[in-house]
């Protein structure tokens, strides 16, 4: 075989090479090259096999220049993959309109429920006028319930239509210390407070209670309050007054708000009152407090000597108070978990 022959082989072998991978599309067709030229079975190696029949003195020579031609075409179809690679990923993207300069999705975050906020917009305000918030057990005595708030026994509120009472194992328990129930109302806090704590005192109790009844647009088995309670020397229903009017201006964000006291009863205080408030002249009165100035029979059961101080104490509906606020006309939607109600807040 003629030398000049084996050396123009390898020419045309690179160049063809070269000239498929310019024109090769994608890395499909650029794979395909690369195994027909330089694959096992390639033609490349086709030449090297035909290496010992050329002139001894020429083996050398070629065999280099075929190692470096390999190479160099490696290095190429290599390059070329890279290219194709990118165009490839460009074209997609052109394709299918991915605009990186876009603003990603956003992740929708969980925030408060609607009864919270107003909670903490009412303890702030609380706190404001020098009251500290202190919270009570849900799990409560039926001592505290109801005995310590001079809630006689024969008292309706205490019949099994209104008390979720807990069953005890050790049954038919007398002590009404250790007969629980879920507390019916956040009054409790006012004996176990006193009990621990000497006038003068401010605390405001806001909690979970619970009542065994139907459920309507403004009953709920369960519900929350806020208990508030102010005692110390010379306090009247003039400071409860005054604390009212600037509470629920603050709450509702105006200049005024009207407020009217009804004579009520509720055991645990005398004179009790019943607290209403008018937002806009001309619009009705809305019942939102019970209040009255603490019994002395709570005092004394607190182990206060009655007559040496007095106080007034008060219970709020928080679900009531939210429910005008925010313009809502049933009490279970704050309840029912029901997202298209929640994310409205
Ligand atoms: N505990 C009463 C209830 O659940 C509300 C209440 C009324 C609380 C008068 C008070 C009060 O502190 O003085 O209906």
């Amino acid at each position: 075989m003629a030398v000049e022959n084996f050396d123009e082989k390898i020419n045309i072998l690179e160049k063809k090479v070269k000239e498929a991978v310019s024109r090769a599309l994608d890395l499909v067709r650029l794979d395909e090259i690369r195994v027909k030229y330089l694959g096992r079975k390639g033609e490349l190696n086709d030449l090297i096999k035909e290496l010992p029949g050329i002139p001894e003195e020429l083996k050398a020579h070629n065999g280099r220049r075929l190692n470096s031609v390999r190479n160099d075409l490696e290095n190429l179809i290599n390059k070329k993959s890279v290219e194709l690679k990118d165009k490839f990923v460009e074209e997609k993207l052109k394709k299918e309109g991915i605009d990186v300069t876009m603003p990603g999705r956003s992740v929708s975050l969980g925030h408060l429920h609607p009864l919270t906020k107003v909670e903490r917009r009412i303890e702030d305000i609380f706190q404001s006028m020098g009251f500290s918030v202190v919270f009570g057990s849900e799990i409560e005595s039926e001592y505290y319930n109801f005995d310590a708030l001079n809630i006689s026994k024969d008292h309706p509120a205490r019949e099994m239509q209104d008390t979720f009472w807990i069953k005890n194992p050790k049954s038919e328990i007398q002590n009404p210390k250790q007969h629980l129930l879920l507390r019916t109302h956040t009054s409790p806090m006012q004996a176990r407070y006193m009990e621990k704590n000497n006038p003068p005192l401010r605390i405001i109790v806001p909690g979970r209670v619970y009542r065994h009844e139907a459920t309507d647009a403004s009953h709920e088995i369960q519900f929350h309050q806020i208990e508030g309670l102010m005692v110390g020397e010379d306090i009247s229903l003039a400071n409860l007054k005054a604390i009212f009017e600037e509470f629920f201006k603050r709450f509702f964000n105006k200049k005024k708000v009207e407020i009217r006291f009804r004579p009520g009863y509720f055991p645990f205080v005398e004179p009790g009152i019943e607290v209403d408030i008018k937002l806009e002249t001309g619009s009705k009165w809305l019942e939102v407090a019970g209040a009255g100035m603490v019994h002395p029979k709570v005092f004394k059961a607190a182990g206060y000597i009655p007559g040496k101080q007095q106080g007034f104490a008060f219970g709020v509906g928080l679900d009531r108070l939210s429910m005008i606020y925010y313009g809502i006309s049933d009490i279970r939607l704050f309840y029912s978990s029901d997202f298209r109600f929640l994310k409205q807040f």
